[in-house]
């Protein structure tokens, strides 16, 4: 049931061409020119007027979200919040109904979720589902949703569930900006036509990055401690990128938005210290660079995920890993690829349970 792969984590990294383009079939229709997504369409009306946008979620999922909040603000100009439901649901939460909830889970099951959900729902807020398993309890309580078609997610680290979440949410954010005026329409084909080329994208870098990532995993997986740093869409890369390393190889690694590095972690860094630095060439670029500048006055050895092409980073760092060159939207999704690789290749070196790791399971249904 592997299908021949040693864990099923390695399995499901493998299959996000498919699981993405699964998600994508029927919803993205670049010929027509359209997005095609009932739940958005039947409540147009509602998005377009919402004053806020609240995403609540847990873990891997809650990253998505943070990914799904650039995107929406960035394309579509609508506010929006996210929240860790934990925190949501205890703190008194304001909320009307002028305000869209979007729940992210996996699972479905997630039980902290699922009690954000109800409360946010009793004061009358219109509730939208992003889940990856069909009719699961955080499903049948949205109003309206969208799958994400990742097939089912046996290895307990989330891999291809977040990758199809970021095409759902990247989905949602073109369509309501396409809606709301907020993007031409020369922009919205040509963001249609890109995302559609993101599942071959992506089936590039596991072809281009994975016997690179396995060595670079070799030289670090006797460290005690990783950074990962990206800045804008890049930030949730490197919190979930820091996450995956955690939950499975049981190293100490923290996710920060690179300009935070000076205003505390910096004082880790020395030559013990490995970082990852999500270094795309987009928005913020030469600020990343500095940032790399920074840590190599310290010692510190950056590991970066450059775009193909780019040999500025590539000069100044111990290893680039290199992902195609595509719109910011668009870099979580295939940046996101190779440091799954790296948490899944540590973990492996490091003889641990990858599928399995100690202490957790796959669907958190006790807070
Ligand atoms: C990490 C991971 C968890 C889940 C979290 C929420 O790899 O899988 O952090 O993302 O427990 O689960 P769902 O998405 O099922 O609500």
């Amino acid at each position: 049931e592997k299908g021949g792969y040693d864990h099923f984590m390695l399995k499901e990294i493998h299959e996000q061409p498919k699981s993405i383009m699964d998600t994508m079939r029927g919803r993205l229709l670049v010929e027509k020119g359209i997005i095609q997504m009932a739940g958005i369409w039947d409540y147009q009306e509602k998005f377009l007027n919402a004053k806020r946008i609240i995403i609540i979620s847990c873990g891997t999922s809650w990253h998505a979200g943070l990914i799904g909040e650039y995107l929406i603000e960035d394309l579509a100009r609508i506010p929006v919040e996210v929240e860790y439901a934990s925190e949501f649901r205890y703190r008194n939460p304001i909320i009307t109904d002028e305000d869209i909830v979007i729940a992210i889970s996996q699972s479905g099951e997630t039980a902290d979720t699922l009690a954000a959900l109800k409360l946010a729902k009793e004061k009358g807020a219109f509730i939208y589902g992003i889940c990856n398993v069909v009719d699961s309890s955080i499903a049948r309580l949205t109003d309206a949703g969208s799958y994400t078609h990742a097939g089912p997610e046996i290895g307990v680290a989330s891999t291809k569930a977040f990758t199809a979440q970021l095409a759902v949410l990247t989905m949602i954010a073109i369509k309501l900006a396409k809606h709301k005026g907020t993007i031409s329409k020369e922009k919205f084909n040509s963001l249609l036509t890109e995302l559609e080329s993101i599942p071959v994208k992506v089936e590039q870098v596991i072809k281009d990055t994975e016997e690179q990532v396995k060595k670079i995993a070799e030289l670090y997986v006797n460290v005690n401690n990783f950074l990962y740093l990206g800045r804008g869409y890049n930030y949730p890369v490197a919190l979930e990128g820091a996450l995956k390393l955690k939950e499975i190889s049981y190293i100490h690694a923290e996710g920060y938005p690179a300009a935070e590095m000076k205003h505390g972690p910096i004082a880790l860094i020395d030559e013990n210290m490995p970082v990852v630095v999500i270094a795309p060439k987009t928005t913020h670029y030469d600020k990343i660079v500095s940032n790399i500048q920074e840590i190599n006055s310290r010692k510190g050895k950056v590991i970066a995920i450059v775009t193909q092409e780019d040999s500025q980073v590539k000069n100044i760092v111990s290893q680039a890993i290199e992902i195609p060159a595509v719109s910011e939207y668009f870099v979580p999704i295939l940046a996101s690829v190779p440091l799954q690789l790296l948490a899944y290749d540590i973990a492996v070196m490091r003889g641990v349970n990858v599928d399995q790791p100690r202490n957790l399971a796959k669907s958190v249904t006790v807070e």
